[in-house]
C-alpha cells in the first residue's frame, strides 16, 4: 500500500522550504559578495591584551575579553578611554581598506561583551555618547555609503558583562533569574538594537554571537523571536545570523550560518552561511599575538568557502589610534590585488557539482552565465609536468585560457569522455593561487563519484573516494600527531570500489598500503579490474617508532606491491578490491594506489 504524508507535515515541510527561499532572496547579495570585513574595536583595544602589566588570563588570548577575564572594576575600565588618540581615528580609512582589500561588506562591533556602546545611544549611560562627541556607528555608516560597501552591526546580545543583569559565565555560579534577565532584554538590547536599526540608515545585516543554542542559554526563544521580529518590523531586508542562538534548521527564516571561530567550510551548502576569521588569533587587537596567517592561506581560506558557496569575513583589530596592524593591512592589500585580477572567479561564483575534495591540485568555483557557463579552476600547486587534469567533466570546453591574461590566449587541451588535460605555460601567473577558466556552452553534465586523476599521474583510491563515498564506510581518522593515517578496520572480508578514467591505457603498477599485525601471511587481497586478477597475501607490517627514545612505538602502514595489470585502451574501469583477513584477525586499509 502506498502511504501518503499527513497533511500537517506537507504543510511544514512547504513552510519550511518557503522560509528558506525567502531567506536565499534576501541574502542574495551576502552570497554574491563572498568576502567581508569584520571590525574588532572598542574599550579592549586600548588594553592591548595586557591590564596593569599583566596579560590576558586565559590561553586564548581574545584580547576583547580582558574586562571579564581580568576581573577588571567597571570604572576602571572605562578609564581606558584615555588613552584614545580621537584627532586620529578616522573609520572611514577602515572603509578605504576593506574596499582596497576587495571586501563587500564590513560588520563592525557595535557592542561587543563589555556591553559598551561605539555609539550615542540614549537608553545607556555606557556609551560613547556620554564620554565624547563621537559616533563610530554614525561615521561608519556614512562613509559605508560613500564608498558603496555594505554595513553589518555586531551586537553582543546574550552576553553583556556591564548590565546588571546581562548575563557573564559567573552566572552559572550565582544565578540570575529569567525576570533578571528580561530585564536586561527590555530595557537595553530591545531598545539598543531598535536606535541601531533607526538611526543609521540601511544596516544590511546583523550579527548576534552566542554561539550555544537557546535551549542551553538563559536567553528564551521567545526573547529572541521578539528580537527577530523587530528586526523584520524595522528594516525587512536586514540579514540576521544564526549566532542569534536559533539555527538556520530550527528556524528557516534565519538568513546565514555563522560556523565557529576561524572555521572553515567542510562541505556543500544550499543555505548561505560565513566563516567569521581573524589574521592572526585574537579579534581585539593584542600586542603579542604574532600568529599571522600568510597571504596564501587566507585566500585559499576564502576561495575554498566560495567552492563549497561559503562567505569569508575576516577580522581587523585596530588600535585604540585608529591605526590597523601593518601585517593585517599588508595581507588585506595583497588579497585585493589578487582579487582585482581574479575576483570574477569570487564574486556571484557557486560551487560545482563535483565534489569539493576531488582534485588535489586546489578548488574549483563556477558561474552560469545567460549564453555560456564558465568553470574555475583555482590551482594552488602549478603541477610539475606543467599539465593540469580534470577529472569527471563530459563536456568538450570551448575554450581554456587563464583569467590573468586580458588576451584569454587559449591554452592547449585534450578532451576524451570525461577527461580534460590542460597544458599549463611553465610559470604560474600567480605566486598565490593561479585561476584557469574554462568555458562551456551550457552547464556540463558530470560523472560523480569517480577518483580524479592526480597531478602526478595516478590513482589515490581511498575509503572516502569510492562509488558510493563514505556510505556504509567507517573511517577511523587519524591519531598519533597523524603518524597513524586514516584507515579502514576489516575484520571480516569486504569489498571496495572504485570508478577511475584512464586516458593513457597500457601497463599499470597496483600497490596496497595498510597495516597488519596478526600472524605472518594469513589473509589474502584480491583486486579485480576489468578482466584482470591481482592477488596478494596479507603480510605482517611491523612496528614504527613515532620519536626517539619516548617508547612511542606505532603500528606501521606499509605500501605492497601487487604486481602490473593491464589496461586495454582508454576508457571508465571499475575497480575492485577484496580484503580477506584469516579468521579472528583484521586488516587497517589505508589505501590502494594505480600507476
Ligand atoms: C567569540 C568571542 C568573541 C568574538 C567572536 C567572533 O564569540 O566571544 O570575542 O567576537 O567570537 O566570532
Amino acid at each position: 500500500m502506498k502511504k501518503s504524508i499527513p497533511a500537517f507535515l506537507l504543510l511544514f515541510l512547504s513552510v519550511q522550504i518557503f522560509a528558506q527561499k525567502n531567506t536565499n532572496e534576501r541574502a542574495e547579495w551576502f552570497t554574491d559578495a563572498r568576502f567581508g570585513m569584520f571590525i574588532h574595536w572598542g574599550l579592549y583595544s586600548a588594553a592591548e591584551g595586557y591590564w596593569k602589566g599583566e596579560k590576558l588570563r586565559n590561553n586564548n588570548d581574545y584580547a576583547e575579553w580582558i574586562y571579564y577575564r581580568n576581573q577588571i572594576e567597571k570604572d576602571e575600565y572605562v578609564g581606558l578611554l584615555d588613552r584614545f588618540n580621537w584627532e586620529d581615528i578616522d573609520p572611514e580609512e577602515w572603509v578605504i581598506l576593506a574596499k582596497k582589500a576587495g571586501m563587500k561588506y564590513v560588520t563592525i562591533t557595535a557592542k561587543h561583551h563589555d556591553g559598551f556602546a561605539l555609539w550615542d545611544s540614549k537608553v545607556s549611560d555606557y556609551d560613547l555618547g556620554n564620554y565624547t562627541d563621537r559616533d563610530i556607528i554614525k561615521e561608519m555608516a556614512e562613509a559605508c555609503k560613500k564608498h558603496g560597501l555594505k554595513l553589518g552591526l555586531y551586537y553582543s546580545h546574550w552576553v553583556d558583562w556591564e548590565h546588571l543583569y546581562g548575563w557573564n559565565h559567573e552566572r552559572e555560579i550565582y544565578g540570575i533569574t529569567p525576570e533578571e534577565y528580561d530585564q536586561y532584554w527590555q530595557e537595553k538590547v530591545i531598545p539598543q538594537v531598535r536606535e541601531l536599526l533607526t538611526n543609521y540608515g540601511e544596516i544590511a545585516l546583523m550579527w548576534f554571537d552566542m554561539w550555544i543554542n537557546h535551549k542551553d542559554a538563559v536567553v528564551s526563544k521567545d526573547q529572541l523571536l521578539q528580537l527577530k521580529n523587530m528586526i523584520r518590523e524595522l528594516q525587512p531586508n536586514c540579514l540576521v545570523n544564526s549566532r542569534l542562538g536559533l539555527s538556520i534548521e530550527e528556524d528557516p527564516d534565519i538568513d546565514f550560518k555563522t560556523l565557529g571561530d576561524n572555521q572553515l567550510g567542510s562541505k556543500k551548502e544550499d543555505f548561505p552561511w560565513q566563516s567569521p576569521a581573524t589574521v592572526a588569533h585574537s579579534w581585539g587587537f593584542h600586542s603579542s599575538d604574532t600568529q599571522w596567517k600568510s597571504t596564501s592561506a587566507l585566500l585559499k581560506s576564502l576561495i575554498g568557502n566560495a567552492s563549497l558557496n561559503g562567505n569569508f569575513m575576516l577580522n581587523i583589530g585596530p588600535r585604540a589610534n585608529g591605526d590597523v596592524p601593518f601585517e593585517i593591512s599588508q595581507r588585506l592589500l595583497e588579497m585585493g590585488e589578487w582579487l582585482k585580477v581574479n575576483g570574477e572567479s569570487v564574486y556571484g561564483s557557486e560551487a560545482f557539482d563535483l565534489h569539493a575534495d576531488q582534485h588535489d591540485w586546489g578548488k574549483i568555483t563556477c558561474k552560469p552565465d545567460e549564453n555560456s557557463f564558465k568553470l574555475y579552476l583555482h590551482v594552488y600547486n602549478w603541477p610539475l609536468n606543467k599539465k593540469l587534469f580534470l577529472t569527471g567533466v563530459n563536456e568538450i570546453p570551448e575554450k581554456i585560457y587563464l583569467l590573468s591574461d586580458k588576451e584569454k590566449t587559449q591554452l592547449q587541451f585534450e578532451h576524451i569522455s570525461t577527461f580534460t588535460s590542460i597544458d599549463l605555460p611553465s610559470d604560474q601567473p600567480d605566486p598565490y593561487v593561479s585561476v584557469v577558466v574554462l568555458e562551456y556552452s551550457k552547464r556540463p553534465t558530470i560523472v560523480d563519484d569517480i577518483a580524479a586523476k592526480t597531478t602526478d599521474g595516478g590513482y589515490a583510491l581511498k575509503p572516502h573516494n569510492q562509488i558510493s563515498r563514505l556510505k556504509n564506510i567507517s573511517v577511523t581518522p587519524a591519531s598519533n600527531y597523524g603518524t597513524v593515517p586514516a584507515h579502514v578496520v576489516v575484520e571480516n572480508e569486504q569489498t571496495f570500489k572504485w570508478k577511475v578514467f584512464i586516458n593513457e591505457p597500457g601497463d599499470k603498477k597496483v600497490d596496497v598500503s595498510y597495516s597488519f599485525q596478526g600472524k605472518a601471511n594469513s589473509g589474502k587481497f584480491t583486486v579485480r579490474i576489468f578482466k584482470a586478477e591481482l592477488t596478494g597475501d596479507i603480510s605482517e607490517t611491523g612496528l614504527t617508532v613515532g620519536e626517539p627514545n619516548e617508547n612511542w612505538h606505532i603500528e606501521n602502514f606499509k605500501s605492497k606491491n601487487l604486481g602490473t595489470i593491464h589496461f586495454p585502451e582508454a576508457g571508465m574501469y571499475d575497480i575492485e578490491l577484496s580484503i580477506e583477513p584469516a579468521k579472528n584477525e583484521s586488516v587497517n586499509f589505508q589505501w590502494m594506489w594505480i600507476k
